[in-house]
């Protein structure tokens, strides 16, 4: 099993993906105390960086709760790149460096950044090799399967990675072109694993506990990244791990102890941040997934998308609870873990 060029606590780690606007550090605290392994901030602009702009700067604050955690940085221009891994590994010192050759957003690739590098793979070399020279720290990236159908060959894309020296590489197997329409290509994750000697992280619609487990099963991923399946669900780690180690999976958690974890995640927020009304407008968006699927949960949805302090959301589900209507949540909840334990017994009789 090829080697972590990070500290992680279990050999398959569970990884928080960046996500830009989701993964900060309190979410990343949150996560890391569900049994995330390992915790990357969203990506941070190279230039922002190393022109010190303050909010970019801002961004780069964590704590030691979070550790290990790698700061994703982008950017095209080698120079750049390597003075903000610099800036990053004498500042910050995180536990590795990861390089962002994903991103499908237009301002980003318009200017080669994210997957735009995947275009010109001697440019993805020379930024690798760049940041590598700017720190002692380990560099990682995170890619997509090409820029489009056409130029679609992840194997290709992460040989050249590992030949410019990363220690890791995640692969999100949709091309730019796709965004985050159809299915990932899990396939092409077990094709880089096979081809590759250092770690490959597995990472693309892991939606529940199980989905992880069958990642880990169908691709021989060294770890597994979940993203949206992190939305207003942060045990899903936690879950993960039973089912790697072969345990029964931890049952989710019930609607009070669900409103308890967000009410948690609202006081690590206020911890966090300076201005408490951007923030608890930020926030609202985690509400709304930690409400999602509960029973008759319009009126509360509607009420908690509106919030504009965070002293308003205890009120808020307190008047849910009091309403009754979450009983129906905790049947729908047993019905849920019963089909687990029955997905569980069918994944182990197919391998
Ligand atoms: C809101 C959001 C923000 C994202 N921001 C980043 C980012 O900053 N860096 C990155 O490498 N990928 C980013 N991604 C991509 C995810 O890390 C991940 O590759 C993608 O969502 C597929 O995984 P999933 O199916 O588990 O969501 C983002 C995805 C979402 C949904």
């Amino acid at each position: 099993m090829p080697v972590f060029p990070y500290p992680t606590t279990h050999d398959v780690p569970l990884i928080l993906a960046p996500m830009a606007g989701v993964s900060e550090s309190p979410f990343r605290r949150l996560c890391r105390q569900w049994g995330a392994d390992v915790v990357v901030t969203e990506f941070l602009s190279a230039e922002g960086i190393r022109r010190e702009n303050e909010a970019t700067m801002s961004k780069l604050r964590f704590g030691a709760d979070e550790r290990p955690i790698g700061v994703q940085i982008f950017g095209a221009d080698p120079d750049a790149m390597r003075e903000a891994a610099a800036l990053v590994t004498d500042v910050f010192q995180p536990e590795f460096i990861d390089i962002n050759f994903g991103c499908p957003v237009k301002k980003v690739v318009r200017r080669n950044g994210g997957s735009g590098c995947l275009k010109d793979l001697d440019l993805v070399e020379q930024v690798i090799r760049a940041v590598r020279s700017g720190t002692n720290l380990p560099v990682t990236c995170k890619i997509r399967s090409g820029w489009n159908e056409e130029m679609r060959d992840p194997v290709k894309i992460a040989l050249r990675c590992q030949a410019a020296g990363v220690g890791a590489i995640a692969l999100h197997p949709r091309t730019r072109t796709q965004m985050y329409t159809g299915h990932a290509h899990w396939d092409e994750i077990a094709a880089v694993v096979e081809a590759l000697e250092i770690p490959v992280i597995g990472n693309g619609d892991i939606k529940t506990a199980q989905d992880a487990l069958r990642m880990r099963t169908e691709t021989g991923c060294a770890g597994v990244m979940i993203a949206r399946g992190s939305f207003g669900q942060p045990w899903i780690f936690r879950q993960a791990r039973a089912l790697l180690n072969g345990e029964p999976m931890p049952a989710p958690p019930s609607v009070e102890e669900r409103f308890a974890v967000a009410i948690d995640h609202c006081r690590m927020v206020m911890a966090y941040e300076t201005d408490l009304v951007g923030a608890a407008l930020e926030f609202r968006k985690h509400l709304g997934w930690y409400v999602k699927g509960l029973p008759n949960s319009a009126e509360l949805r509607r009420a908690l998308h509106t919030v504009n302090s965070f002293d308003e959301v205890e009120g808020i589900f307190a008047g849910y609870l009091a309403s009754g209507w979450h009983r129906e949540a905790l049947d729908a909840a047993a019905d849920s873990v019963v089909a687990a334990e029955l997905d569980a017994e069918l994944l182990e009789t197919e391998h």
